[in-house]
């Protein structure tokens, strides 16, 4: 079997390791808040090139970049007060706004578009390794294309380890799920792409005006304004049904090779039943979402039939991932 990767704690000197490894267009495994993502150097074509080749993911699908701070991206972006308003209320976080770019982010690295993905993450890790360089990171999440994002650093060198020198270990991230996307290429007509731990209510609070839906499965014929959202994604090798909320699964399990998932901990804990929380709280059932589908899967389940949440809030983001990974 290939060699594996290396799992490094974030030593002051691990992190000095994995900077000069991305100095030398390298990519690394690396925590967010939201999931792991696969880093290089956002203003290296050949960098950008190996993520899309490490990954197996299409050119057609751009990556997000992400900066230490909202100063460090106005040299890249065409900034707008959209942009400075929600960045003053949400970044560091699982924030990214899309807007036009200027010509220092390379062409691959926006599958081509003139417009770019930018977060500033939260993550302690993350931000340590940033400010030890002088270039932004693109970061797609960390999983195999069309697999269930990572959550755990073991994730990252369970399924791109071979291909890899490194993953940072952070922890098991704390959202669990991917960050919220808004197009803002226009600060007037803002639009989320995707959902994720930010809302849709507090996006256009702090706006102050409305924020259309533009995510896949919003019915919007404009959805696919964001490349490389597929309606199959997240999705683990068990076959995935859904449940509805709050509804218990019918059938007893015909055999070992097929798990229950509810949100909260059922009243008769028959054998291969899993649940997300105790008590039914949306950040921890996102929170251990990916990892619970990811253990079941390794465990060789062949079918997970998993409770979808509340449509509010989180919940949102949860389920838009819960379809995709049912999806055929
Ligand atoms: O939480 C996250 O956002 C994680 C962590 C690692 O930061 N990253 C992540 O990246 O989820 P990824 O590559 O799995 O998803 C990025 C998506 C693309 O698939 C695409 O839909 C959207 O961001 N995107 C990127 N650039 C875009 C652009 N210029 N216009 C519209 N959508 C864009
Ligand atoms: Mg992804």
């Amino acid at each position: 079997m290939p060699a594996t990767c290396t799992i490094y704690q974030p030593t002051e000197g691990n992190l000095d390791t994995c900077a000069q490894l991305l100095r030398d267009g390298e990519v690394v495994g690396m925590p967010t808040e939201t999931v792991y993502g696969l880093a290089g150097n956002a203003l290296s074509e050949d960098s950008a090139r190996k993520i899309f080749r490490v990954k197996g993911r299409p050119l057609i699908d751009p990556l997000i970049v992400h900066f230490a701070d909202a100063d460090a991206a106005t040299a890249h972006i065409q900034m707008n007060t959209a942009v400075e308003t929600l960045a003053a209320k949400f970044w560091p976080g699982p924030l990214t706004m899309v807007v036009n770019k200027q010509a220092s982010i390379p062409d691959i690295v926006t599958a081509g578009l003139p417009s770019v993905a930018i977060r500033v993450p939260q993550h302690p890790v993350f931000r340590a390794v940033l400010q030890r360089l002088d270039f932004p990171l693109a970061a797609p999440s960390a999983n195999p294309f069309g697999y269930v994002s990572p959550t755990l650093a073991e994730h990252v060198q369970n399924t791109l380890g071979t291909r890899i020198p490194a993953v940072l270990d952070g922890g098991a991230c704390t959202f669990g799920l991917e960050s919220t996307i808004v197009d803002l290429r226009d600060p007037k007509q803002p639009a989320i792409l995707r959902h994720g731990p930010i809302t849709q209510e507090a996006l256009s609070e702090t706006l102050g005006c409305a924020v259309a839906d533009r995510t896949l499965g919003s019915g919007d014929d404009k959805a696919q304004a964001a490349p490389g959202q597929l309606m199959q994604h997240y999705s683990p090798r068990a076959k995935v049904q859904l449940i509805a909320h709050g509804e218990t699964f019918s059938a007893r399990p015909s055999s070992s090779s097929v798990a229950i998932i509810y949100n909260s901990q059922p009243d008769n804990t028959a054998a291969h039943t899993y649940w997300l929380s105790e008590d039914g709280n949306a950040d921890t059932i996102a929170h251990n979402l990916f990892e619970l589908i990811q253990r079941l899967d390794q465990q060789g389940y062949t079918e997970l039939h998993i409770e979808l949440s509340a449509e509010t809030g989180i919940g949102k983001a949860i389920n838009d991932r819960l379809r995709r990974a049912a999806a055929k």
